[in-house]
């Protein structure tokens, strides 16, 4: 990847999601990647339940009951836990916290990392993905020397991409004054989360924060709940920068309640596995289309012949779908647009979208 892609975006950061386009012409929106299921029907009962007793009442801005929630679904203590309104304002309170010169960020990642960085000041270097996307640890390590803070993203946002082996490597060999941000919001809709996730190893790095989302997992992007895990000397930091009522009311009753119903998370799993390989073996066999492998509920599809900001807004215009057009992740250029991976009857209107676009 050349230096100018990568400094090209460098302080602008674009999302999917319907409000990224005009959002009355959305009829599928295959650009943001959450849970093809959406919502629990429990998180939407306890809302509908709840909302007259809790919206007059300031929410309690410790979380302590969706803490506990948490503690008994991920198997840590409460001590371990923060919770953000969504993940990223984590993001945000770990550089106000950590990045204080300099930071490491292999690109192309999610944005978040790079503005919440800038936004305190801090340095930035890109360490670039290889031609096959993939992270190179040893090159990592090298350039992590004397760095505050790196931010690692597994399965990697916009790619899709596991990469465990070489992201506990890079834990294991970075010095223990250099803050990890470890972004696992993803990783339970990979088809091994278990195998893949670092959470029941927090205990051994003190420079460690695993961040997740209950965005992703349980479809709950509008209500917005994250969290991180992390040795309690790091959530007590935490503690200490958030605002208060950060999580509001509803946010927190529907995410306990989300949380009860992991069997919702599972399915979710099982359709991602499926409709994955069924719509990357589908697009592959399209002509102007090259999609590339991912382990996620996402992946890239490299466009031969046109730009992705003009290919999205006019298959957006033509067929109501929307996608990600790549062309703003630090480190990419127009060439790559990214596709959720939904239900079939969502898949297959995004194929028939493609392949009409296959002709233009
Ligand atoms: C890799 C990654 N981390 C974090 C986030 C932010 O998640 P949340 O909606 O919980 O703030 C996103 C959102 O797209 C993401 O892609």
């Amino acid at each position: 990847m050349c230096l100018k892609c990568i400094l090209k975006h460098a302080d602008s950061c674009a999302h999917g999601g319907i409000y990224s386009v005009d959002h009355r012409l959305v009829k599928v929106d295959c650009s943001s990647n959450v849970n093809p299921l959406g919502i629990p029907r429990a998180a939407i009962e306890a809302i509908k339940k709840n909302v007259g007793r809790i919206s007059p009442v300031y929410p309690d801005s410790e979380c302590k009951d969706l803490k506990a929630a948490l503690s008994r679904f991920l198997s840590v203590s409460t001590s371990q836990l923060t919770v953000g309104n969504g993940a990223v304002e984590i993001i945000y309170w770990f550089c106000q916290l950590y990045a204080k010169k300099r930071v490491v960020i292999p690109v192309p990642t999610f944005c978040e990392y790079e503005v919440a960085a800038r936004r305190t000041g801090a340095k930035t270097t890109f360490v670039a993905l290889n031609d096959s996307f993939r992270l190179d640890p040893n090159l990592l390590i090298e350039k992590s020397r004397g760095a505050d803070a790196i931010f690692l993203c597994n399965p990697n946002n916009p790619t899709g991409m596991l990469s465990t082996k070489d992201v506990k490597k890079v834990i294991k060999n970075l010095d223990s004054s250099t803050k990890i941000l470890l972004d696992e919001c993803f990783i339970e809709l990979v088809d091994k989360p278990e195998a893949n996730t670092l959470i029941e190893r927090i205990g051994e790095f003190e420079n460690l924060v695993i961040l997740r989302s209950l965005t992703k997992s349980f479809g709950m992007a509008g209500l917005r709940v994250g969290y991180s895990v992390s040795s309690p000397i790091i959530a007590a930091k935490f503690s200490e920068a958030k605002i208060p009522w950060n999580v509001n009311g509803l946010a927190q009753v529907a995410a306990i309640a989300a949380l009860s119903d992991a069997a919702h998370v599972d399915r979710a799993r099982e359709i991602i596995k499926k409709e994955r390989q069924c719509l990357y073996s589908r697009i592959k066999k399209l002509e102007n289309f090259v999609p590339i492998e991912s382990d996620a509920n996402y992946f890239l599809v490299r466009l031969k012949k046109a730009d992705s900001t003009s290919f999205r807004d006019l298959m957006l215009k033509k067929t109501g779908v929307l996608v990600r057009d790549c062309s703003t992740f630090t480190g990419m250029d127009s060439s790559y647009i990214r596709v959720a991976v939904r239900t079939r009857k969502e898949n297959m209107l995004l194929l028939r979208a493609l392949e009409e676009m296959d002709d233009v």
